[in-house]
């Protein structure tokens, strides 16, 4: 029976505070952070770095053998590894030979060259092993790496900012700009933590964007940047070919397009827009997840474009406040409709 208490939760948002500070060097790895507890109070804390680098247990033991303690409870996001076919060697011997008595776990490795095997193999060696303290949490943490380990094709994050009567722009042909600083600083770290963003050809006409991870303080690395431009019309002028960091262009489906982002691990893609891109997106159900940013302006151009409502189904939802801004959050389970009904959900929509 699994025993948790107030403070395996408090142990188990530290794992994620760790995590979180590898956002954006360890992909396609998942973030992992890992604290050992001995008497009630944390001995030594580790994270999963870098790509390649040493994961999040094995700099917690390292750091507490430097201090010569030896370990009671180890709390980790995620399932230790096991398997052998990759850049480091597997945690879970390393676990066993740290005389760890209790392991806590935030959720299973959906990877299925572990998915239990890792649990398996410490409870095997007569470890106590705890799995799912604060598992949702867990899940949201590394949602992008579920998806890209279990299918192959990136998470893809649709994200867009909307007056309220859910304009794009203020004025058509015209650059948006309208969110609060507090909403720009957010979506620098959604920058950081996701591996690509995608922009269509028209925004990058209208608005010439730098398209790079920009955080104040922060370590920050750029994103990959895609492009949809199927007419070529960007020129190699545009900024977003002189900034450091790659830039693709395709002409091909967004199926498709993702298909080839997925094979180069590319595990999670932010779409920014606009709409047609965006629409394109939904229409394809090509979306896992949605933020729409409301601010409080109205646009005073009917023919500004607009986000694509219609035809979306959540699975589920919630509201963030960032300054003056609404953040709607959801999760997207699309309606099952036939081609016919869901062309015509559709009709009317810049
Ligand atoms: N508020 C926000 O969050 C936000 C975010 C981004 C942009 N914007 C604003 O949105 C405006 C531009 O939006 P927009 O809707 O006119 O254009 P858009 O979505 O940025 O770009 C549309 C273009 O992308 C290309 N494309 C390639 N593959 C596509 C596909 N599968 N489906 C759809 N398009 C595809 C198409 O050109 P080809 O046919 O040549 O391929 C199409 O004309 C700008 O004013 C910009 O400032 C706002």
């Amino acid at each position: 029976m699994k025993r948790v208490s107030s403070g395996d939760e408090f142990f188990m948002r530290r794992t994620f505070e760790l995590a979180r500070l590898g956002a954006g060097f360890v992909s396609p790895n998942p973030m992992a952070g890992c604290v050992i507890v001995k008497d009630g109070a944390i001995v030594a804390e580790g994270y999963h770095k870098k790509f390649g680098g040493a994961h999040a247990e094995i700099s917690a033991i390292k750091q507490a053998k430097s201090r010569q303690l030896t370990a009671d409870s180890m709390y980790i996001n995620l399932e230790p590894c096991v398997h052998t076919d990759k850049k480091t060697p597997p945690c879970v011997p390393e676990i066993i030979r740290a005389g760890v008595t209790r392991v806590v776990v935030g959720m299973k490795d959906p990877n299925p060259a572990v998915a239990g095997r890792g649990i398996r193999a410490l409870r095997r060696a007569g470890i106590r092993v705890d799995v799912g303290v604060l598992e949702k949490e867990s899940r949201e943490l590394n949602e992008t790496y579920a998806k890209w380990i279990v299918t192959g094709r990136p998470f893809v994050l649709l994200k867009v900012a909307v007056t309220l009567d859910g304009a794009l722009t203020l004025k058509k042909g015209t650059r948006s700009g309208f969110s609060s600083p507090e909403s720009y600083a957010y979506v620098h770290e959604l920058r950081q933590l996701y591996d690509a963003i995608a922009l269509g050809s028209e925004s990058i006409l209208i608005d010439n964007p730098l398209l790079t991870a920009r955080r104040k303080g922060q370590r920050s690395r750029n994103p990959v940047r895609v492009i949809f431009d199927r007419r070529g019309r960007v020129q190699k002028s545009a900024k977003v070919f002189h900034e450091p960091g790659e830039t693709l262009v395709f002409s091909s489906s967004l199926a498709a397009a993702l298909r080839e982002l997925g094979r180069r691990g590319v595990m999670s893609v932010l779409v920014e827009g606009g709409a047609k891109l965006a629409q394109s997106f939904l229409r394809g159900r090509l979306v896992d997840k949605l933020m729409v940013t409301v601010t409080p302006q109205v646009a005073h151009d009917l023919n500004a474009p607009r986000f694509p409502f219609g035809y979306i189904r959540f699975s589920k939802s919630r509201w963030e406040i960032r300054g003056a801004d609404a953040w709607f959050i959801g999760y997207l389970g699309m309606e099952k409709k036939s081609r016919a009904e869901r062309d015509k959900s559709w009709r009317g929509v810049h």
